[in-house]
């Protein structure tokens, strides 16, 4: 296959962070051309919008969107049209039926959709996968905890309709949680902690149950300070304790390390992307998102003191 002409939109934290670098680290891919109001990366065309790129820029084959879920369908509707293969930040939508019109667009664009979930791409979710397959699960205990202001440093955009608050990170346990136990599973009752000012949860307590009565529970806090973030996943079963720490990057059996290895993880997705699009595939699953929609119909509401950063 040729090498894929990439552009980057929306050049803020992930995507210097995480998807330049791994662009950089795959010869499938050229990162021709960024699109974002207020960065400009070198030795590449640089445009304020998508709409500028497309009517000005260098060829493109494909799109990584990495701005906000709450502006990324227009974009993404607006890129498909143009017949440009698009990658999709997680979450892949602000709303579950604006994905439905998405996977629409694609079809009859004929183009490759892909909604990322990097954390699906952690070193140890496969193998915990795999482990969980042979065991009887009694009991799942989410914990993803981490201060807003060291991880989201002025994305005010988290506290408005449409951010998610700490779904934002919440929502990869989500992923990797739908990834790894071999049920499908459903909320049952949520209670939600909202700051005065804000429209979206600082934390969130859920309560889930899989279709043979497994409990799961998740504790979603952003406001862990002071100490390291906390993204870890426990699965009590008839043979052990699976512990998934650090993200997925670690595995444990009863507390002994089983596996643990290096941050690839957009590397994976990067990897996955030239994939689906080798295949003319899309990959649109909207389950982790479907949990936390769940969880905004069902959650009690608390409201707790004004969040200033
Ligand atoms: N930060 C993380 O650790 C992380 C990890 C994994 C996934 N993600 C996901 O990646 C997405 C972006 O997160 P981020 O942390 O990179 O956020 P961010 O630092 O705020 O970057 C997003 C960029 O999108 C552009 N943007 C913001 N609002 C826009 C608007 N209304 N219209 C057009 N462009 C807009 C901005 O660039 P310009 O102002 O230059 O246009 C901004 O720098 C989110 O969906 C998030 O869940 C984040």
């Amino acid at each position: 296959m040729d090498v894929i002409r990439l552009a980057i939109v929306g050049y803020g934290k992930i995507a210097r962070d995480q998807h330049h670098p791994a662009i950089e680290g795959n010869t499938a891919y050229r990162l021709v051309a960024v699109a974002s109001r207020n960065a400009s990366v070198p030795r590449v065309a640089n445009f304020a919008t998508l709409e500028e790129l497309l009517e000005h820029g260098p060829t493109v084959d494909a799109v990584s969107l990495c701005t906000p879920a709450s502006v990324r369908t227009a974009q993404a509707r607006l890129a498909m049209a143009h017949g440009k293969h698009v990658m999709l930040e997680k979450p892949p939508g602000a709303t579950l039926a604006e994905i439905e019109t998405l996977r629409e667009d694609a079809h009859r664009s004929g183009v490759t959709l892909f909604a990322s979930w990097h954390s699906r791409h952690a070193h140890c979710v496969a193998p915990a996968r795999r482990w969980l397959t042979t065991r009887k699960i009694r009991r799942v205990d989410i914990e993803w905890k981490e201060d807003v202001r060291v991880w989201h440093p002025g994305q005010d955009w988290i506290w408005q309709p449409g951010g998610m608050g700490v779904f934002d990170p919440g929502i990869n346990a989500l992923s990797i949680a739908t990834a790894i136990l071999p049920r499908a599973f459903h909320l049952t009752a949520a209670q939600l902690q909202v700051p005065g000012n804000c429209q979206t949860p600082i934390a969130a307590s859920l309560d889930f149950v899989d279709g043979v009565n497994v409990p799961i529970h998740a504790e979603f806090d952003f406001r862990q300070t002071g100490t390291p973030p906390i993204w870890d996943i426990h699965v009590e079963t008839d043979d052990g304790r699976l512990t998934l720490a650090e993200g997925g990057s670690r595995m444990s059996i009863d507390g002994e390390l089983q596996e643990e290895g290096p941050d690839a993880e957009y590397a994976g997705l990067y990897a996955r992307f030239a994939g689906l699009i080798g295949k003319g595939q899309s990959d649109v699953d909207v389950s982790p998102l479907r949990h936390v929609a769940d969880a905004l119909m069902l959650g009690y509401r608390h409201t707790v003191e004004d969040f200033v950063e």
